[in-house]
């Protein structure tokens, strides 16, 4: 089966060309034959305007499209799109490219959760002997793969910057969400974090690499700097980072004009802070649920100090660990592909004039 897949929920505008074949199980297969991102630059209003970022996908996406088309003319099977959750503007937007899409193909459409492409993606593995060096500047085109091998049930620790989520599958795609935060996402937490130290926006990266030199440095001091782990002793799955946030902004205010290793500091114990609750909630998770595999996926499981310390945490605790490359774990189409194919195979297709944006609606 070709897939065509759309994304647009956020400011990504992605569109990817997957073939795929076989079931969820040992027998699938897909190969990457397209997958165009353009990433919107927002740096100037220290986030996403919805109705800015919905015209950028109305030009986007049908740039992106005429790329892949003048290489892949044929027909694709099927045009999957993300409906939700996100911001409604900018799914409308991709909806209303892949309504024109279908009906000038003649294909039906399967509205695809974004939630769902980021636990799909990382439960993918590429072929090792055909993991090219820059592979991830190139899109993975021409790659191929398949699932990686475990068990259900299955827990999905999901860390972007809408949604954290711990997620428990029975079942290959079905999901019961099992913790949540009570307020800010993790990935929102680091851009605000970021911007009240005057890095840029999206400040996920930004934070990461300040942390990372400060750590490079054992012999630097930590300033003096302890922020609080919250909710990490409470004996619940569910997060809260607003807390968190208002303490950097109270040390931020306390400690003016900041020095760069105050900054450095700064980044380095907070990164420390999300890291240690992700950990604790996830282990708390494995062992209420009774999992021996965990998946996460979304923006903030591209930071490589939080993919260090969940898989030394789970290896301590026996268990597998799956993440996708830092370049995939950002949205992209090709994630919809893979979630839409499954999608497709059972038979969930959507009447294109019905599809819907819905912006809070969670998995499960
Ligand atoms: O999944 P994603 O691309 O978009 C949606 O939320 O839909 O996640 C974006 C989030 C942003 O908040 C960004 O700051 C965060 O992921 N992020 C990171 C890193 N890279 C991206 N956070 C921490 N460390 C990173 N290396």
């Amino acid at each position: 089966m070709r897939i065509l897949a759309i994304e647009s929920s956020a400011d990504d505008s992605g569109v990817a060309l997957v073939e795929a074949v076989g079931k969820f199980g040992d027998d699938f297969r897909f190969s990457v034959l397209a997958n165009e991102i353009a990433s919107q630059h927002h740096e100037e209003y220290g986030g996403i305007y919805p109705n800015v970022a919905k015209k950028e996908h109305q030009k986007n996406l049908p740039i992106l499209y005429e790329k892949i088309r003048a290489q892949h003319p044929e027909k694709p099977d099927v045009i999957a799109v993300t409906t939700h959750p996100g911001l409604e503007p900018c799914l409308w937007a991709g909806i209303t490219f892949a309504q024109k899409l279908a009906e000038q193909w003649g294909v039906p459409v399967v509205a695809v959760n974004h939630l769902e492409g980021h636990i799909v993606m990382s439960m993918m593995k590429f072929q090792t002997n055909e993991i090219r060096q820059h592979s991830h500047i190139l899109g993975y085109v021409g790659m191929s793969g398949r699932l990686h091998h475990f068990d259900f049930p299955v827990l999905s620790l999901l860390i972007s910057g809408g949604n954290t989520q711990l997620v428990l599958s029975k079942e290959p795609l079905r999901y019961e969400v099992v913790g949540r935060t009570r307020d800010d996402a993790a990935g929102e937490a680091f851009d605000k974090v970021a911007r009240m130290l005057s890095l840029p926006y999206p400040g996920g990266p930004h934070i990461s690499r300040l942390a990372a030199a400060s750590r490079e440095h054992h012999e630097m001091s930590s300033h003096g700097v302890r922020l609080p782990r919250p909710m990490l002793h409470e004996d619940n799955l569910d997060f809260s980072f607003s807390g968190l946030k208002t303490a950097v902004l109270r040390m931020v205010e306390a400690h003016k004009p900041l020095s760069d290793d105050m900054k450095k500091a700064i980044a380095r114990e907070f990164e420390d802070a999300v890291a240690d609750v992700l950990v604790g909630k996830t282990l708390l998770a494995v062992e209420q649920c009774g999992v021996n595999t965990v998946i996460t996926g979304g923006g903030v499981s591209a930071n490589a100090h939080i993919r260090g310390r969940l898989a030394n945490a789970l290896s301590d605790a026996g268990v597998k660990f799956f993440v996708c490359e830092p370049a995939l774990s950002t949205d992209n189409a090709l994630m919809i592909a893979l979630a839409g194919y499954f999608r497709a195979q059972a038979g969930e297709y959507t009447d294109a004039a019905h599809l819907r944006a819905d912006g809070s609606l969670s998995l499960a």
